[in-house]
């Protein structure tokens, strides 16, 4: 699928909850969510027949994402139903970790194929008061079991925030040290909750590059993707720079996203969305060409750092990255 700018899509995200267990403070409010209702979501069989359709027409690459969709009722099947659709090439996952050790080999099992773990502190009591009340150790054995395991890579996101941890810079470079795990750093992006912040709370990639100043950049590039990669000599794993703010990533997008209650979403920063499960439900015959047009319309770029630009009305909870 091409959209009007000659962008080849074959990534599709999918949020398959909003719900979380963590309530990590630039991501939800503290008094939770309004629960969308059951019959407002898309059922396991929805999801697949969407990716199938969405696999007929180039999608190849598939990430499952929140919420946290480990507390998603069926999952592990929805990994499995998705991992044998005709033409995906790839499962994957981002998670904030908590039920993954216990989940890890059903998971494997499954076919999932890589982990992103969101991690945005290694000191306990710091990670309990950004995420409202997550334990560390819970996080750091499932990362050590997702190493440890089948996957064929697991990758750590930690949003910075200043003031709060970008003083643990280099203790996250030194995860990279001896693992080949990569560790990314993403700036906060002014979404939800998040919107509101104040400009100080946004760590740029070169404060990274000055505090971590042995980091070299590395020869890896994959165009599709919005992190810049680094390493610093003689570690194993890569540090990565997301920087959704102002990279030039917008005219190599190659994806596209799904939400829980059926829209599909273009554009991240963009609240154009397009009702998918009202389709579903009573025209499946017009699926394929509602993907298509939302696909073909996908907006060109950002306009997050226009002057009049006003942040999206949907969650952060509710989009998954
Ligand atoms: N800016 C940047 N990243 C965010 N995430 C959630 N909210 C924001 C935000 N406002 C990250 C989470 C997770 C991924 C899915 O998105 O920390 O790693
Ligand atoms: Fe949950 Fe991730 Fe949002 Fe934290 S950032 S509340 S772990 S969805």
């Amino acid at each position: 699928m091409k959209d009007l700018f000659g962008r080849e899509i074959t990534y599709l995200r999918i949020s398959v909850t909003d719900r979380c267990n963590f309530r990590c403070s630039y991501c939800m409010p503290s008094e939770g969510i309004c629960k969308l209702k059951h019959e407002d979501i898309l059922r396991n069989e929805e999801i697949v027949e969407i990716v199938k359709e969405m696999a007929l027409h180039g999608i190849s690459k598939i990430r499952l994402t929140g919420g946290e969709p480990l507390i998603r009722k069926g999952i592990v099947d929805l990994v499995r139903e998705i991992k044998q659709i005709e033409g995906i090439s790839e499962i994957t996952m981002t998670t904030n970790g908590y039920f993954l050790e216990k989940m890890l080999d059903d998971l494997v099992d499954a076919g999932l194929d890589r982990v992103n773990i969101s991690i945005d502190s290694l000191k306990p009591q710091r990670f309990e008061t950004i995420t409202r009340g997550g334990k560390l150790d819970v996080v750091l054995n499932a990362i050590d079991a997702a190493y440890n395991s089948k996957l064929r890579k697991v990758k750590l996101n930690t949003v910075l925030i200043g003031g709060f941890n970008d003083d643990e810079i280099e203790d996250f470079v030194d995860i990279t040290k001896s693992r080949n795990i990569d560790v990314r750093f993403i700036e906060l992006m002014p979404i939800g909750v998040a919107a509101d912040w104040s400009k100080d709370k946004f760590v740029s990639n070169d404060l990274v590059l000055e505090k971590a100043s042995e980091l070299k950049p590395i020869d890896y590039f994959d165009k599709s993707s919005p992190a810049s990669y680094y390493q610093k000599e003689g570690n194993l794993g890569l540090v990565g720079l997301i920087n959704p703010i102002s990279c030039n990533f917008c005219s190599n997008c190659n994806r596209i996203r799904l939400t829980s209650d059926g829209k599909i979403k273009p554009c991240l920063h963009s609240d154009e969305e397009i009702d998918l499960l009202d389709v579903i439900r009573n025209h499946p015959e017009d699926v394929g060409d509602v993907i298509k047009q939302g696909v073909i319309n996908k907006p060109k770029e950002h306009h997050i750092n226009d002057s009049d630009f006003i942040p999206i009305m949907r969650d952060m909870n509710k989009i998954g990255g």
